[in-house]
């Protein structure tokens, strides 16, 4: 099966360059997954957008820390599948962290919502919880595909290295910088550090220069704005051997708007 994965869509300049891609390309793909944490203004997802996306033929959304920024989310979490949040948020939080869901050809796929804890609010243990999964998921799921939250790297590379052999492929997101390690693990399992921001590559990680500058140089509270201009399209495309789970190629997406036109 064949699978796009798009990094952090960071407001309208992200949603715009990535409905262009989906327009072109999204019938060569089996499924598709987007990071949705910041497509609203750069601060979270409303039910609108989320709507806006599986209307566009996305088939999961997946969250990180800013999932919650918008207070409406808590119910459209609660009553939507296919948008997840983190699944090591303490017990009793709204949303799920992960769903099973079947692709076009009908293979049957989880995608995984975690997040890291280092430099991050201390949530539960990303490791012991996909343990916990992978308990539930028994022998029946064999296409496992985790979104992996986190800022530092080392804990990343940490949790590809644990899931290798056990989920299809483990991709970072947060840092909004795609990072260029991109690999297939010993026992078959795709890996990625970061696969970068889907949105304008004028800011700092997606926001205006002038709002995040001040920020570092006074420490004082800052309005942030959505960056705009030389948008891109950071992600994945991959493809999974839907018997086995095994991840058979990860090639990494930096796409133009012209690169997106030229197609
Ligand atoms: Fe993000
Ligand atoms: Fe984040």
């Amino acid at each position: 099966m064949r699978i796009l994965i798009a990094g952090d869509v960071v407001g309208k300049p992200g949603r715009s360059i990535l409905k262009e891609y989906l327009d072109k390309k999204k019938n060569e793909y089996d499924f598709i997954i987007i990071n949705g944490e910041n497509s609203a203004g750069g601060f979270g997802i409303t039910g609108k957008l989320a709507d806006e996306f599986f209307n566009w033929g996305i088939d999961v959304i997946t969250g990180g820390n800013h999932i919650w920024d918008k207070r409406e989310m808590y119910e459209y979490l609660a009553n939507n599948d296919n948008i997840l949040r983190p699944l090591n948020y303490p017990m009793g939080v709204p949303g799920s962290g992960y769903v099973i869901k079947k692709t076009k050809n009908g293979d049957k796929i989880a995608v995984v919502s975690l997040q890291g804890r280092v430099f991050m609010p201390p949530i539960d243990c990303p490791f012991a919880k996909m343990e916990e999964l992978f308990w539930e998921f028994g022998e029946d799921v064999k296409c496992i595909i985790v979104d992996f939250h986190a800022e530092a790297s080392s804990e990343k590379v940490a949790m590809g290295w644990f899931l290798d052999g056990r989920a299809s492929l483990v991709f970072g997101t947060h840092t909004h910088v795609q990072t260029s390690d991109s690999k297939i693990l010993p026992k078959g399992t795709g890996y990625i550090t970061d696969v970068g921001m889907t949105g304008s590559q004028n800011g700092v990680i997606g926001m205006k220069v002038e709002s995040i500058i001040p920020k570092f140089l006074t420490s004082l509270p800052q309005k942030f704005e959505v960056a705009e201009g030389n948008e891109r399209l950071n992600g994945l495309d991959i493809e999974i051997d839907s018997k086995s789970g095994v991840c058979k190629k990860i090639e990494r997406l930096d796409l133009s708007k012209d690169d997106i036109a030229a197609f």
